[in-house]
């Protein structure tokens, strides 16, 4: 497999050289000067569109992007990726998660626990036992399963338990999820690949003593010795295949199809599978996570943007930014490539972002008069006009600013930051599945451009190593 460092590409060199061409450039006189921009710096596919015509990009600038994919041996990582090839060298596994929601061609044991997962939510919404959820995770056993239940809290039935999130060690954000809940009446849905993360365990327990030996625990968990240890009453299986943050299209997302019934979560996996053969298959110039991927390295390792903001314009997109932020930093935020040698170029940007249009009387302020330029993704649903209107508004003044307009220093707006919209045709299982999937692809690309593995975290280790050393210290 390719081990040339992007920066030894030729297409890179050429893209440094042309990005001296843009520095000047102004996306004001970019439109004016070409009326077809707007529909000729776009491409959809089924329910998703991408408009990046307010990114500081031309044709030459997609061509010499793709020529660095290619060059970077973009393809024979894809097909390495969907042929479940152990690409994950550090820890010798696949990153096997288009293979979660691959339909009939999933493998076996992924059929087969989709199955029981069906079965078990179906019989927990008709039976009436549970009046309440409470999923006990932490980083992708947690946020994935929390942004599908909240994401699509419209399409739960009447009598749907109330599903709730724990992820964090304080023992008091287990007390809140549990305010006026009853012991028979409560299931518990412990999810953790590995059974040993801290705060998911030390939640458990507290779970175990407050159902007072009720068999009222569900395990999901690649560790199914442990749990067994542990008492579940249930077990359904994860596998080392597949890595926590890319886990929602497993039985980690177990507690969102007891949210949204598992119709819903059939349609959420077809979304996904639907990006995968469109990922699969599309050129560089019409494939959306791959757009997406390049646009961003152009962002970061060619205009020099240190951060990336995602401004979902949807409530029920509100946790996208936190769950990108697992998605993108702990598989990207890497400074040493595949080869072990220091990268020298930068890597992931900080993603950061919150629900608009909230965010506008927050930190907009910033990004349209900051001394930093923030690339922003927009995502707008299409669900409500006075919400689409509000990203328009928003991407049209990062873009175009007050140019032509005699104001006082402090009332102009520089224009000239770069924006892409996401617009998904109706926040629904199958968008919400095909939108989670784009990003997923995206981080993708960006790992081969970058030559680093996409799929470690080993950052995240010593700090869990010294925090048991204090607390024994303390002890
Ligand atoms: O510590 C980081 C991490 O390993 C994430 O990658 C993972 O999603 C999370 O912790 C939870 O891990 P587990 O599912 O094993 O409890």
């Amino acid at each position: 497999m390719n081990t040339i460092p992007p920066t030894a590409c030729p297409a890179w060199k050429k893209l440094e050289a042309h990005a001296e061409n843009w520095r000047g450039a102004r996306l004001v006189e970019i439109f004016a000067n070409d009326p077809a921009r707007a529909t000729a710096f776009a491409t959809a596919m089924p329910g998703v569109r991408l408009d990046y015509s307010r990114q500081r990009v031309g044709a030459l600038t997609l061509t010499l992007l793709a020529q660095l994919a290619a060059e970077r041996g973009f393809e024979a990582w894809r097909a390495a990726l969907f042929a479940g090839e152990k690409i994950n060298a550090t820890e010798g596994r696949a990153a096997g998660h288009a293979a979660l929601r691959a339909g009939d061609a999933a493998p076996a044991e992924v059929r087969d626990t989709l199955r029981r997962m069906k079965e078990l939510s179906e019989k927990i919404i008709s039976g009436k036992k549970f009046d309440r959820i409470i999923n006990l995770g932490t980083g992708g056993s947690d946020l994935g399963p929390r942004l599908v239940a909240d994401a699509l809290a419209c399409v739960k039935g009447a009598g749907a338990p109330d599903v709730r999130f724990v992820a964090g060690v304080d023992p008091r954000e287990l007390e809140r999820a549990l305010a006026g809940a009853r012991s028979d009446s409560t299931l518990f849905v412990v999810v953790s690949k590995t059974f040993d993360t801290q705060e998911t365990i030390s939640n458990a327990k507290i779970a175990k003593e407050f159902l007072k030996g009720k068999a009222n625990l569900y395990a999901v968990t690649a560790n199914q010795e442990a749990a067994r240890q542990f008492g579940a009453s249930e077990i359904l299986p994860m596998w080392d295949w597949v890595g926590g943050r890319y886990s929602v299209w497993s039985a980690a997302g177990f507690s969102a199809m007891c949210a949204i019934g598992s119709a819903a979560f059939t349609e959420f996996l077809a979304g996904a599978r639907e990006v995968d053969a469109h990922f699969l298959s599309e050129p560089p110039e019409r494939n959306i996570p791959a757009l997406m991927a390049l646009l961003g390295i152009w962002n970061v390792n060619f205009l020099g943007a240190a951060t990336q903001a995602v401004l979902p314009y949807a409530h029920g997109l509100r946790l996208l930014p936190a769950y990108l932020q697992q998605l993108e930093m702990e598989s990207n935020g890497k400074r040493v490539d595949r080869e072990g040698r220091e990268t020298g170029y930068a890597t992931a940007p900080v993603l950061w972002g919150a629900e608009g249009t909230a965010s506008q009387h927050s930190f907009h302020q910033l990004l349209h008069q900051g001394t930093q330029i923030v690339p922003v993704d927009f995502v707008v649903a299409g669900i409500d006009p006075l919400l689409d209107a509000n990203a328009e508004a928003q991407s049209r003044a990062l873009a175009f600013g007050t140019a032509g307009q005699a104001l006082p220093p402090y009332r102009q707006y520089p224009g000239n930051r770069p924006s892409s919209t996401l617009c998904l045709e109706g926040l629904n299982a199958r968008n919400l599945g095909r939108l989670i999937a784009a990003y997923e692809h995206k981080v993708f690309t960006q790992g081969v451009l970058w030559n680093i593995n996409s799929f470690d975290q080993w950052g995240v280790e010593l700090g869990k190593q010294l925090a048991q050393d204090i607390l024994k210290q303390k002890a």
